[in-house]
């Protein structure tokens, strides 16, 4: 297929299923236990409706905004993802890429196919690209790498807190095992990973620990899956929170990322629109109209995992870009019909989330 004949970013997921090895799809698309977040993080997008005002002049749409200090021409930015590599060679190359032709943010995965310096040295000018964290209880270990990171052009942090432990991921294990070809015959193995390495002893301090080692940067807490930890991450120092559980590869039954940030609107409300402190959100999102849901609710912008891996898989550089280009057309068509010129006039006055 063409990448013209991809009409919308769930053609991505189809595709490349066709292409990808058995061991790579079971890794990317499985999610924790029987998959419980990772159906409803979408699904709770299905359940708020948007409430569109008309006989406004919608010319001129403009869904450009600000991540962390960077221009971006949609509130969207790549999340980070390990081992771009199984599913195209290129990578992460292949997405920075693409995200610069784009226009977009690249947050780089601690567990990438490619290092930072061979990312940014596909970058474009100007562009950036965010790294992501594991602590390891070494902490030497992690303050060198965060160290390299900065070194290498880091624009900003970003923490995972929700990996402490690795989550069960039954449906992938599954898909090994019957791929199987007797039944005592050797299985299907995927090569081992440093997850169980993680640091069990995470705390608020973190931040302000890796501050300090990444002076200037934006600091952000990935993971976040409760309205009060967004309130402790703001009075911690932090930059930036992503309500987020892993796309559901975590801990399963842990609450889409949209109703989490419903109940911050709810109950932490000062946190919102601040211009210290962003929110982003990530899980699920797959549409334009996913993105301004959440943005209508006070996210800067949203994060996508999965379909740049699927658009990167297929086509490289040239997927991701189609793949942006798509969210940019969606979310013109919603800003417009929405009644909204710019972003900043979206509110929670424009989404019904009773249902939610
Ligand atoms: C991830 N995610 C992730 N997060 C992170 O902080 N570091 C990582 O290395 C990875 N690796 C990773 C691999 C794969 C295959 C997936 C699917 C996800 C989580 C990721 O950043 C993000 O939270 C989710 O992917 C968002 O959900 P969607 O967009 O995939 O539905």
């Amino acid at each position: 297929f063409g990448v013209d004949s991809v009409a919308s970013i769930s053609d991505f997921e189809r595709y490349a299923k066709d292409c990808l090895s058995l061991v790579a799809w079971a890794y990317f698309s499985t999610g924790a236990d029987s998959e419980d977040s990772l159906s409803e993080n979408a699904a709770a997008y299905t359940r708020v409706f948007f409430r569109p005002r008309i006989m406004r002049n919608v010319q001129g749409v403009d869904a450009s905004t600000e991540i962390l200090g960077y221009k971006s021409s949609i509130p969207v930015y790549v999340s980070p993802t390990a081992r771009n590599g199984w599913g195209n060679p290129e990578g992460e190359v292949a997405v920075a890429k693409g995200a610069g032709a784009g226009g977009i943010l690249q947050v780089l995965s601690h567990y990438a196919s490619r290092s930072l310096e061979e990312v940014k040295a596909a970058a474009r000018e100007g562009q950036e690209i965010g790294w992501q964290l594991y602590l390891s209880p070494d902490r030497e270990k992690s303050a060198q790498a965060v160290r390299d990171a900065v070194a290498a052009g880091a624009h900003s942090i970003w923490i995972t807190a929700d990996t402490t432990i690795l989550g069960k991921r039954e449906v992938e294990r599954r898909m090994l095992a019957e791929a199987t070809p007797t039944p005592n015959g050797k299985p299907l193995t995927r090569t081992p990973v440093v997850y169980s390495n993680h640091e069990l002893n995470m705390s608020w301090d973190d931040i302000n620990w890796v501050k300090k080692l990444a002076p200037g940067l934006p600091v952000v807490i990935k993971g976040v899956g409760a309205w009060e930890d967004v309130e402790e991450a703001y009075k911690a120092g932090a930059d930036a929170v992503v309500l987020s559980n892993h796309g559901g590869r975590q801990l399963n039954f842990a609450e889409a990322p949209l109703k989490t940030l419903a109940d911050v609107n709810k109950f932490a409300p000062q946190v919102l629109g601040q211009e210290r402190f962003s929110i982003f959100v990530d899980g699920g999102i797959r549409h334009g109209t996913d993105v301004l849901k959440a943005v209508c609710l006070g996210a800067r912008g949203v994060g996508l995992g999965r379909p740049f891996i699927y658009a990167a898989t297929g086509w490289g550089a040239e997927g991701v870009e189609k793949a942006i280009m798509i969210l940019r057309e969606e979310i013109e068509i919603g800003m417009a019909l929405l009644g909204v010129t710019k972003l900043d006039q979206l509110g929670p006055q424009y989404v019904d989330t009773s249902k939610l």
